[in-house]
């Protein structure tokens, strides 16, 4: 059957071809966000009790109340605005990569614009286009202190009267950024000037190491908290991506788009797993395990961070996330100047070849852009192995200086 012409020019997954590349050539998989190392036991504990509880039929299609509760809860203590009633405002999602296309084909019409920051999480595209929406695209690049910003005058420039959202991510992926207060706000004026809804992936909000950098939730913003839906999900927080629990965060008008379609997406997620979650949110185990997980990630970012620097590369600064985007120019040149080897041009044959012949998959950030030529010289890195693994990736890269 031929792909919808909707979806055909997605193709295929960036994550899952340099995954199955990193299988069949036995590489050190650096490319997708997954943990080589298990989730915590009290998680894992906390989710068999849940299955020999019995809790295991549909659960409430908006979520399970203990995890509502919970979410509300986290929310509250970590910044955003309280919420009063977690069964009006919160719903419980197949993943962030669910609560994105529910929030999007829930509340953006066709003909809408939806504001699309590049480089971007591969999803958001596809699920603009399933709108039948128009993304406009605004591109981050690295200011000169490394930092990646957007230009301000651009940012005005984009918001128009066909606006009805923009959607952001922070802490950002690919590129590790953790918005200031000052760019939240910058943004927060331009959402209210233009009454544009603002749709934000929180999904990384606890993987953040710079104090002076913390992360901030745009809803509790003045004004935003009733344009906003944040986005986020358990996996990244607690090394369970593979548990597909995420939520959707707004008030009751804007819940009501993002049911209206998550109804009909999934309905509802895994109950013994929801249960789970609500433990991992709530009780001290989880308070101590992301402790740990951050200061483990800090160090893992610096292991990688040295190794890049040292096989070549320029790493730019991570504040948030645990990927490291680095700016591949210098090893490609040296690269495509060896004899044999002057097909590596850009980001994506340069990832072919380091999979292959080195063994070490990374992922080429053109998929994340719009205007491949913004992202062809970079390469992303992801830091949530085991130090082992990254020391094994190091070995490997250390042949790039040979
Ligand atoms: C920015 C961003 N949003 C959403 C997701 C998907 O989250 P989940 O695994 O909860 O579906 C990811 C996963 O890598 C991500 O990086």
């Amino acid at each position: 059957m031929p792909v919808s012409s909707t979806l055909a020019p997605f193709g295929t997954s960036i994550f899952a071809e340099m995954t199955g590349l990193a299988m069949r050539h036995q590489a050190i998989n650096l490319s997708q966000g997954f943990p080589d190392f298990d989730g915590p036991d009290f998680l894992k504990v906390a989710a068999v009790a849940a299955i020999r509880a019995g809790h295991n039929q549909y659960a409430r299609s908006f979520g399970v109340p203990a995890l509502n509760a919970a979410i509300a809860r986290d929310f509250t203590t970590t910044g955003g605005y309280t919420i009063t009633d977690p069964d009006t405002h919160i719903t419980i999602t197949s993943g962030c990569t669910e609560a994105l296309p529910a929030t999007i084909l829930g509340l953006i019409n066709p003909g809408d614009e939806v504001i699309l920051i590049e480089p971007f999480y591969d999803s958001y595209p596809a699920c603009i286009a399933l709108a039948r929406a128009t993304p406009r695209v605004l591109t981050l690049r690295p200011d000169k202190s490394g930092t990646f910003a957007l230009d301000p005058a651009e940012l005005e420039a984009a918001f128009n009267t066909r606006t009805r959202a923009i959607l952001l991510n922070t802490p950002h992926n690919p590129t590790g950024k953790v918005f200031s207060q000052a760019e939240l706000s910058h943004i927060s004026s331009l959402c209210i000037k233009h009454n544009v809804l603002c749709i934000v992936d929180e999904v990384y909000e606890k993987l953040v190491y710079s104090p002076a950098l913390p992360h901030l939730h745009i809803a509790s913003f003045p004004g935003m908290a009733e344009r906003t839906i944040t986005l986020s999900s358990l996996g990244k927080s607690f090394s369970v991506t593979g548990w597909k629990i995420g939520w959707a965060i707004a008030p009751p008008h804007l819940t009501a788009g993002v049911r209206a379609a998550h109804q009909f997406l999934t309905f509802a997620t895994s109950t013994p797993m929801q249960h789970a979650a609500a433990h991992a949110l709530a009780s001290p185990d989880g308070a101590a395990y992301l402790k740990s997980l951050i200061a483990q990630y800090a160090a893992s970012r610096d292991q990688l961070a040295a190794a890049l620097t040292h096989a070549g590369f320029i790493p730019h600064r991570t504040d948030g996330t645990y990927f490291i985007m680095a700016d591949a120019s210098p090893v490609i040149s040296r690269l495509a100047a060896r004899p044999g080897l002057g097909h590596i041009q850009d980001d994506i044959t340069l990832c072919r070849w380091m999979t292959e012949h080195l063994k070490v998959a990374a992922i080429p950030p053109t998929a994340f852009y719009i205007n491949k030529a913004h992202g062809r010289h970079f390469v992303r890195f992801a830091f949530c192995k085991k130090p082992e693994t990254l020391a094994a990736a190091a070995e490997r890269l250390n042949m790039l200086c040979s």
